[in-house]
């Protein structure tokens, strides 16, 4: 499947989002001054604004995404109850109300400030009566009566729990038969520049792939009851006691020259790049960093001509047998 589609950092997707001037909501697990020169902890509510403006950038392609899932149900399961796992501002839960017009449609996140987002967010939509928020710390919220649900997504949340094939299996375990389990959860790492972009060394994105990818180690180590497991998300899902299991793949393509919105969600992204990773860079790629997040400097990213957006996101399936 191709469409305009999120993505960020995870899977593909890191969320390279350790922070260091957030004085919000963290929750799950602190990891104060982080791993070695990573700052591994992650205040989502600092994060409200760019998560909400990627999932905005990411809308058609979750619109396509919303209606591949209720081909995937099937015309005849009629679908009441949908969990958004980890749903953040509710961008997805507010999609899935829309496209799921009998269901309600319940945000669960451990962030009280991003619940109120999605709240607001419903209202606004005219989804108010149908979308509500369930304010829950993950995993011990899993065992907690969710309640029984047709559909459940997760985006970018399961790979912030401990045990991820634990967290599946008690997401399986609250779909009604029939039911689909969707996780985004791969992909491919966001690309927004040239190799050659004129200031420093080509190749800063593959070298800031690497660096995230250091984050997320640490990240991970460090949650409670971490847990390593091969990310056979297929595999796991049918260990969870899903079939047919499956995946699609959404691609966000969005040229130069780029539009305000896209171009302040990528000035966060690197901003929040500099801020938690910038000190294991080499002395040229922290300065590259830092005329890229330069609002004054022509070459930065909130005015370079060159600047695009793609990347793709792979959701995965899997369904509760009957
Ligand atoms: C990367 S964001 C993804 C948000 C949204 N699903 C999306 O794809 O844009 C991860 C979300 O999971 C939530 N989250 C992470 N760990 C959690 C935990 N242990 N319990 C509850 N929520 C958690 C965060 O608050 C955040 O909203």
């Amino acid at each position: 499947m191709s469409a305009h589609s999120d993505s960020t950092h995870r899977g593909g997707h890191r969320d390279g989002s350790g922070d260091r001037q957030g004085h919000g909501h963290r929750h799950g697990h602190s990891h104060g001054g982080g791993h070695g020169n990573h700052r591994t902890d992650i205040d989502w509510e600092v994060m409200a604004t760019q998560l909400e403006t990627n999932g905005e950038l990411q809308l058609p392609a979750l619109r396509q995404v919303a209606a591949r899932l209720r081909e995937l149900l099937g015309p005849e399961h009629e679908v009441r109850r949908v969990l958004d796992i980890g749903s953040g501002p509710g961008v997805m839960t507010g999609v899935l109300a829309e496209a799921f017009e009998q269901a309600e449609a319940v945000a669960v996140d451990g962030a009280p400030g991003l619940l109120d987002r999605a709240l607001a967010r419903a209202e606004r939509l005219g989804l108010g009566g149908r979308v509500t928020v369930r304010h829950a710390e993950l995993p011990d919220g899993l065992d907690d009566g969710l309640g029984a649900a047709d559909l459940i997504w997760s985006s970018r949340a399961v790979h912030h729990l401990g045990d991820q094939q634990g967290a599946l299996n008690a997401l399986a375990g609250a779909l009604r038969p029939g039911g689909l389990l969707a996780v985004a959860e791969g992909g491919l790492p966001m690309r927004y520049l040239p190799r050659e972009i004129g200031i420093g060394r080509p190749g800063l994105q593959a070298r800031l792939d690497s660096v995230q990818e250091y984050w997320f180690e640490a990240m991970r180590a460090e949650l409670p009851d971490s847990t390593t497991v091969v990310e056979d998300w297929p595999a796991m899902l049918g260990r969870a006691g899903l079939s047919p299991v499956g995946g699609f793949t959404t691609l966000l393509d969005l040229p130069a020259p780029l539009g305000g919105p896209a171009r302040g969600y990528l000035h966060a992204h690197l901003t929040r790049l500099r801020e938690s990773m910038g000190e294991v860079l080499d002395d040229e790629d922290r300065k590259t960093l830092d005329v890229l997040i330069d609002p004054a400097a022509p070459e930065g990213i909130l005015h370079r001509p060159d600047a695009f957006l793609l990347s793709a996101t792979t959701v995965f399936t899997g369904v509760r047998p009957a």
